[in-house]
């Protein structure tokens, strides 16, 4: 298909374009409308309630008709730009054309398939089609106990993997569970450098962190441990960048142990970092690793993929579901691998982060405020502090600079002293030092309301 390469392109002198203050009233009177019905929203709604009305490119318009630069991508979902032509194009022909069929084979699936498999590290080529992260999460686990005959997981403090029973007490905020964790289920300290729960320092410490993980899994695992399940790069924990020789020690480790390695790459998968996955960024290639949000551009698709020589057990835990796969799904992952492909996303990606990094570089100097910058590719992030040398987090900062900045016109995204970034991959660097301009002016403000 042929469609203008610059469809995206804007005139970023003429954005943010905000008309009214926001949210403004119509955002106020949907917002509450539904919120009768719906609760249970994010931080991120609760303390910026917009109502949406559309997407085109990096830009997001509310139905007030403000328009917002995109510094979120849909939570790390819209890395081609809302409204890609080309994965519109190949939804569209499906929604026509036939929308499921449960598993039964499609060429458009074939299709997805062998292009997924011919993308992923290794020999990951065996792979299962869901609809949410933590579905398939949920169904990695599934197979890692198929092939192990194990049930117990470690996984970190800080890592965020879904919903879902099995992957929601393998994630830190396991209070959606309203009770214990599933059974079998084990957290361990990360390797968090910022915040060290061993109070070590890097290099010096030789990744000692790796070296407990190691110690727990003998002392607290029961002789059943199947799988270390991990982030490859925290989201929710706060952009958390391990480093580098991090995620091959724990593929030793799991190595020596016997047990299996999953890495989830659902929020990191699709050039996100830079690379094609997170993983390459490390040299490693994982067991399974799961994929999600930018697999499909906005399209509910997220997968797993297993190592070749594991595949016998895929049969045990059937691929099967309502919607795993589906037609359309199937078209707007293969259409957003193709673009990747096409537009050169990943080389984008790496460079986009890497200008926007010296950016935050920067920022951290001149402000009291910022502990740590950090990021890789266009998975970016700031922790805010109240003092740099304590590094007691700074919550209310972190709050305020994200509704300051969302009011402004950024669209992005909150966690406590956590600020996140995630702009769409074609974003250009112009759009991108508008966006961290008003950032900047945002943390300027709410340095000043408290005295620094
Ligand atoms: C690393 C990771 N895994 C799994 C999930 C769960 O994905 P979903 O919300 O699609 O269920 C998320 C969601 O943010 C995530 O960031």
């Amino acid at each position: 298909m042929g469609y203008d390469k610059n469809w995206a392109k804007v005139d970023a002198s003429t954005l943010p374009d905000m008309k009214v203050p926001a949210p403004g009233p119509k955002s106020a009177e949907l917002h509450n409308r539904a919120e009768k019905h719906m609760k249970g929203y994010s931080s991120q709604v609760k303390l910026f309630p917009v109502a949406f009305e559309s997407g085109h490119g990096v830009t997001l318009t509310d139905v007030d008709g403000n328009t917002y630069i995109d510094f979120s991508s849909g939570i790390y979902v819209t890395n081609l730009g809302h409204g890609h032509p080309k994965v519109v194009e190949y939804i569209q022909k499906y929604t026509k054309q036939l929308m499921n069929c449960h598993d039964f084979t499609t060429e458009i699936k074939t299709l997805f398939l062998e292009k997924l498999a011919s993308v992923t590290p290794g020999n990951l080529n065996g792979i299962q089609m869901y609809c949410a992260g933590t579905e398939a999460v949920e169904a990695a686990l599934r197979a890692a106990r198929a092939k192990t005959e194990k049930y117990e997981f470690f996984s970190f403090y800080g890592d965020f993997h879904g919903k879902t029973l099995s992957a929601v007490s393998l994630t830190e905020v396991a209070n959606y569970t309203s009770g214990p964790r599933a059974t079998g289920s084990h957290m361990a300290p990360n390797g968090n450098c910022y915040r060290c729960h061993f109070d070590k320092k890097y290099p010096e410490c030789g990744l000692f962190c790796v070296d407990a993980l190691e110690k727990q899994i003998m002392m607290e695992g029961t002789g059943n441990v199947a799988a270390v399940l991990l982030e490859p790069i925290q989201g929710w924990g706060g952009s958390v960048v391990y480093p580098d020789d991090y995620l091959p020690k724990i593929r030793k480790m799991c190595d020596k142990l016997g047990i299996l390695m999953i890495v989830d790459e659902v929020l990191t998968c699709c050039a996100r970092t830079g690379k094609m996955f997170c993983v390459e960024n490390y040299d490693v290639v994982p067991d399974i690793m799961t994929l999600g949000k930018g697999l499909a551009n906005g399209f509910p698709c997220t997968a797993f993929a297993i190592k070749e020589e594991y595949t016998e057990v895929l049969e045990k835990i059937s691929a099967s579901t309502s919607y795993g796969g589906n037609p359309m799904a199937s078209a707007a992952g293969l259409a957003s691998l193709e673009v990747i492909e096409e537009e050169n996303i990943v080389e984008r990606s790496a460079k986009l982060g890497d200008f926007i990094m010296k950016r935050l570089n920067k920022m951290k100097d001149g402000h009291k405020i910022i502990g740590e910058v950090r990021g890789k590719g266009c998975l970016l992030g700031m922790e805010l502090v109240k003092d740099k040398e304590t590094k007691e987090p700074f919550i209310e900062a972190g709050n305020k600079v994200y509704q300051k900045a969302f009011a402004k016109g950024v669209a992005w995204i909150p966690a406590n002293q956590n600020l996140r970034m995630s702009p769409p991959l074609i974003m250009e660097e112009d759009l991108a030092t508008k966006g961290l301009d008003i950032i900047e002016e945002a943390i300027s403000d709410v340095e000043k309301e408290y005295g620094y």
